[in-house]
């Protein structure tokens, strides 16, 4: 199978572009700006791959508030442009979206047949996004969230273990409920999705269970030998930020689960498994 990899710079692109078992072709931002619409369409033409994956995105949530325009063309309108590019090679689109497209007023995991109501510019931008993914012969939106992993090292889990094994304090959320995504186990999934010809659709592309960042914060505390009591406690009433957040956002993985024949990984054992490469 070849895969052409579209933001191969990124936390989830620098992964899937060190996939080996497959003929892979990575592309950054200096390569394409996938805000260019003949340049994506002519780059798929070029390289003809089975997939095209695009884990490009514009991710500054509060600064899309404020550049709308950038936040649109990239998640919204660059989508697009791929899907018609993967229509005229005959590729599989594969979509990365995110817990954000939910209000986060949910007191259960969020389904994938949930209505969707994002309360941010860059949850609209998301959700713009995944409609016009399904524009492609054959896609997959996967939502994930709290992404951790990869080269850049920057996620919150990453912010977190660095901040205690540097017997700094660290601030999590009491309030704010997440399921957590480990790169590794996102591109696992995906290539187990392609691999059955599974239908087209939405999936929600998350590690098993739910917690509080307070929770991810103890379990990291507790792989590093760190003192827990380095953690403070934060409510999301008690931090203002530009753009609203959703505050209850685990999401069921279960669709996706049945779609490739076996449970993903729980968060803890993902960020154990993390933890042990930093
Ligand atoms: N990170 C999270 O916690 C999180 C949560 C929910 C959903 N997601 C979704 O998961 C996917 C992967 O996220 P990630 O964390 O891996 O993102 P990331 O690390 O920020 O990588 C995104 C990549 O896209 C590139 N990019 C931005 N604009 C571009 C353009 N116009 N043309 C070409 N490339 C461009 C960026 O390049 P530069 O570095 O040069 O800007 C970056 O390499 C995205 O769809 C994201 O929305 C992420």
């Amino acid at each position: 199978m070849k895969l052409l990899i579209l933001g191969a710079a990124g936390q989830l692109g620098s992964t899937f572009a060190a996939v080996r078992n497959h003929d892979v072709v990575g592309l950054t931002r200096v390569d394409l700006d996938v805000t260019d619409h003949r340049a994506v369409v002519a780059a798929a033409a070029r390289e003809t791959p089975d997939v095209i994956v695009n884990c490009t995105a514009y991710n500054n949530v509060d600064g899309a508030e404020d550049d709308a325009m950038t936040a649109l063309a990239v998640n919204a309108m660059a989508v697009r442009s791929m899907a018609a590019a993967a229509t005229r090679v005959g590729a599989t689109l594969v979509h990365y979206s995110t817990d954000f497209v939910f209000d986060g007023e949910a007191t259960r995991p969020y389904t994938e047949d949930d209505r969707t109501r994002p309360v941010s510019t860059y949850g609209c931008s998301k959700l713009l996004g995944e409609w016009f993914a399904q524009d492609a012969p054959r896609w997959y939106v996967l939502r994930v969230e709290s992404l951790f992993g990869g080269r850049q090292a920057r996620s919150s889990v990453d912010k977190i273990a660095a901040a205690l094994k540097e017997g700094r304090r660290a601030p999590v959320f009491v309030d704010r409920v997440v399921t957590p995504s480990y790169v590794e186990d996102v591109r696992d999934a995906t290539l187990a999705l392609l691999a059955r010809d599974t239908p087209s659709g939405v999936f929600h592309c998350v590690n098993s269970g739910q917690g509080t960042w307070a929770d991810v914060g103890r379990h990291i505390a507790d792989l590093l030998g760190a003192d827990p009591g380095l953690l403070v406690p934060t409510s999301v009433k008690d931090v203002t930020l530009r753009a609203q957040r959703p505050v209850y956002c685990a999401l069921s993985n279960d669709r996706l689960a049945a779609a490739i024949g076996r449970p993903l990984p729980g968060w803890q054992d993902a960020i154990r498994r993390y933890v042990a490469t930093l």
